[in-house]
Order: C-alpha cells, then structure tokens, then sequence
C-alpha cells in the first residue's frame, strides 16, 4: 500500500461512514477517556468508528445507550478508578432498565488490554473489553456482544488500526476546536523497568507518512491551525519519505510545516535517547515548531536511571539540553519525574533535585512510584516507603512548581503569540495558549477564536497568564 493509501484506508471510511450512518436509528455513546493523549485521540477515533452505525456522543451517561470507558494502566490509582466508575455505571444501567431502556458498557484502553477477562469477572455489567488496537473494529465486537455474549479483544495487530482509522465529518473535527492531535506512532521497545506501556501497548509502530500528511491536511483544511504529534516514544517514529529515503521525525515536521494553514506544531512524548540531529535542526529552522519540549528524564541520578533502564546517564541529559538551547534559547522544557523507584537513596533524590536545578523547567509532571504487576520494578528489592515518597513527592513538586512560576511571571510586560481556543470564563473573553502551553486569559472579541494574536503579558500565577491585545 503506497500512494493508495488514501483510497484502501482513511479515506474511504469517510465515506463509508455517512453512507451507511443515514439509514441507521440515532444511538448515543458517551466516552470516558483516562490517561494520556493518546487515549484522547483513540477517544475520538471510536466516536468516529461508531458514527458508521448511527452513534452520535452525548456529554451525558444518563442519555446514552453505549457507554466507554477508555482506561489508563499506568499507575495503580488510573487504573482502580475504572472499577469505581463501573460502579457508578451500574447503577445506571440499572436505573435505565427499570424504564425498560438499554445501555451497552465497554471498558476500552490500557486496562482492557491489561487485564482482559479479569474485567468482566470483576464487573459483570461490562459487554465488551476491547484493548487499544482493535478499536475500528468496535461496531462489529458490538454486535456480537449485542446478544448479551461477553466479547473480549485484546489482540495486537496494530498495522491494521493505522489502517481503518475512520475519519472524522469536518463537522467533527470544528467542534472539537482549532487544535488537534494526531497519533503518528505507538507502542513501545524501550521497557524501561517501571512502566506497562510496552505491554500495553505493543511494539513500536510507525505511521506512514501518507497517512499522516494527508490526515493532516484534512484537519488544516477543517479549521485546525495546530497539530500536536502523538506517540508513546514519537520521537522513535520512522517512514520512509516520498523522496525513497528513510525519514525521521525531523524530517516530517519539515514536511507537515508546509501545510497550509498549519500554524504550530508540537510533538509529544519524546525519549531523550531519540533526539536527532535533523529533529534538533527542526527547533533550529522550523518557525511554526513551538519552543516547547516535553523531555521525560524520570531521576538525576545515574544509578537509578540504570536500574531504570533508561539507557542514557544525566551528564549525557544536560549535553543533549545544552544542544537543543543551543540552537533554540528561548525553549522551554518540560518533564516527567518518578520519586520512590526501588533502591532510590536520600542522595539519589538530591541528585534529582540538582539536576532540576540545573535544567530548569517551564512544567513538569511528578509521580511516585507505583508498582506495577509484570514489570521488573514490582519484584524488585528496597521498595521505597510510602511515607518516603510522599516526602520526597512534596520537596520535588514544590521546587518544580517555584522554576513554573518564576517561568511564567518572566513573561510579564513581554508581547508574545496566542493561539485563541476556546471561549474564556468570562464574558467578552478569550482563553488561548501561549508557544509554551501556558494558558492565556484575554478580553477579546470572538472573532479572534481559531487566530493568533500579540498579546502583552500584564499578569501570571503558576497556572497561567493574563494579557491584553496589542
Ligand atoms: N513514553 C514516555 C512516558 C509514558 S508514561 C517516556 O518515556 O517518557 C508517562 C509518565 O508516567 C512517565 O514518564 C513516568 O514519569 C510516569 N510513570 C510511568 N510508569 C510509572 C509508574 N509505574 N509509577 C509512577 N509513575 C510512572
Ligand atoms: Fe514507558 Fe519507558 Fe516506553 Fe516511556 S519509554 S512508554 S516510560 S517503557
Ligand atoms: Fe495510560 Fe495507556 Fe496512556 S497506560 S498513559 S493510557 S498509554
């Protein structure tokens, strides 16, 4: 499948689905969606896959006839909270049935794939668990299930989701807004020791990048004026360029920039063990590549990033930040920190902090440790005490979120873009992002929704800014 693509897959399933979604009853499914990005971008896709049997989203689970529940693995608490919500939707379901009416429940996502039949042992009210790669398939595993057979799917073969994605209306894609994600890779090869995404998620899998320009283009072509590129490693994403050679991430942000009405892109999540030369060169050329980068480092300490298997030390973390300021001062990093992971010392801790210190960060996002069944962490000795990592959890967020403050209020009294997303919370005003995702609360007419204007920074908290329109 080359330059067929557009015919054999996404593109005929746009068709397929306002063709056949006419004939069809109006159903509702409402979607809960966990997790991280990419469950908001499978969220969608299913909506969409399901639009072909009639199934419009409702915001409300009273009114629907489908519920999902797209579930995150990646900690204990994500990943008990599906069972609490299973309570909740039981006890609709049951009210709904009283009135003689039916409601469908899936539990979709990373818990699905994790735990498979366990789910509906655990919750007999679930029809369908169905895990992250079988999900165009979701209107044919709802009618099998609709003659009250459990079904489970859980099988990986995720070539094949790339390739029967359904797309969304243009009516879709404006009400989700003027940003949008696209997922360009998935799964992952890395395992480092604590994480269930590997097992998850599958192996690594690239899009290829006809699919992606072209599921771009329709998205520019609706409204979109920033695409954010998904992948659990996405800077591991690979395919070969129309040109013959083989492309990396670098080389398709140069491709996508030159969409029309693309105004920014961003790329997210990224492996520091994966930054390139041609991606660094992107952050050097690339006007529409925003000078954000959310650069995941989990500890500072070299015998915990081994033990990690991160596969990478921190002196090797400092070179590859100092390179990318290099070509790009006013970049603005972001990170994901563990604290607790098994054996991790006093020292190894203050090894973390210095090297916020050092780096310095516009966001980050902090956790501690969770072990995880099946992954190496969870059978290892020294587990660290609860009461341990909450100490340590409160010490490292309280550093982080004083370098997001001070971050933010040096923005004060300076002219910067704002991509204007949404309505503000007050009346007569808007909310947008700036090139660093902070969120910025302007006065402004709606006009301005979907534009980007200069806006001088007059106040910021820790959590975002406030502006006036030049
Ligand atoms: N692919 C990304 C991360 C995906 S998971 C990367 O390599 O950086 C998102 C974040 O959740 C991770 O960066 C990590 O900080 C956190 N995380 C993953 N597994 C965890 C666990 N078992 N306990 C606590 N935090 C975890
Ligand atoms: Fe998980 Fe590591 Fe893969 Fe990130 S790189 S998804 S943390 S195994
Ligand atoms: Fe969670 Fe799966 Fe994403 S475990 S973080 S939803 S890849």
């Amino acid at each position: 499948m080359d330059t067929n693509s557009n015919k054999t897959g996404e593109g005929a399933a746009e068709d397929v689905a306002i063709a056949v979604g006419a004939d069809k009853p109006q159903r509702k499914v409402f979607v809960k969606t966990y997790g991280c990005q990419m469950n908001v971008y499978d969220s969608d896709r299913m909506t969409d896959a399901l639009a072909s049997d009639g199934y419009v989203a409702t915001d409300t689970m009273e009114d629907a006839d489908l519920v999902i529940l797209n579930t995150c693995h990646i900690r204990e608490k994500a990943s008990e909270k599906v069972y609490s919500e299973l309570g909740r939707v039981r006890k609709v379901k049951e009210e709904k049935a009283k009135t003689g009416k039916q409601m469908m429940v899936s539990v979709a996502g990373c818990v699905a794939q994790a735990e498979g039949d366990e789910i509906s042992r655990r919750a007999p009210i679930v029809d369908l668990v169905v895990g992250p790669q079988s999900y165009h398939r979701l209107p044919e595993l709802l009618h099998r299930a609709s003659n009250g057979s459990r079904v489970v799917e859980t099988e990986f073969d995720i070539q094949d989701k790339f390739k029967h994605l359904a797309t969304p209306s243009k009516e879709a894609v404006r009400k989700r807004g003027v940003t949008a994600f696209v997922t360009v890779q998935e799964g992952c090869d890395k395992f480092c020791t604590f994480c269930v995404v590997p097992y998850t998620r599958g192996a690594e899998v690239s899009r290829r990048v006809e699919q992606i320009v072209s599921e771009t283009e329709r998205l520019a072509a609706a409204g979109v004026r920033e695409v954010t590129l998904l992948g659990q490693n996405v800077n591991a994403w690979h395919g070969t360029g129309p040109d013959g050679r083989e492309w990396g991430l670098g080389e398709l942000l140069f491709r996508l920039a030159k969409i029309d009405g693309i105004e920014r892109l961003r790329y997210t999540t990224s492996h520091p063990r994966d930054m390139d030369d041609a991606l660094i060169a992107a952050h050097r050329d690339l006007d529409s590549l925003m000078p954000y980068l959310h650069l995941p480092v989990q500890s500072g300490s070299d015998s915990i990033l081994a033990a990690m298997n991160r596969k990478h030390t921190r002196d090797e973390y400092f070179r590859l930040v100092d390179r990318i300021r290099n070509v790009r001062p006013d970049i603005a990093l972001s990170g994901d920190f563990i604290v607790g992971f098994p054996g991790e010392t006093d020292q190894d801790f203050e090894d973390t902090l210095d090297l916020i210190r050092r780096v310095t960060y516009g966001s980050a996002f902090s956790f501690k440790y969770s072990p995880r069944p099946g992954t190496p962490g969870a059978s290892m000795d020294e587990q660290v005490e609860e009461a341990v990592k909450t100490e340590r959890l409160a010490r490292l967020q309280a550093l982080l979120m004083e370098q997001q403050e001070s971050f933010n209020k040096s923005l004060v009294g300076q002219k910067i873009d704002v991509l204007f997303e949404k309505l503000g919370r007050m009346e007569g005003q808007l909310a947008g992002r700036s090139a660093w995702l902070q969120p910025v609360h302007v006065d402004a007419p709606e006009e301005l929704y979907g534009e980007i204007a200069t806006v001088e920074i007059l106040k910021a908290t820790a959590s975002s800014l406030q502006g006036r329109l030049i």
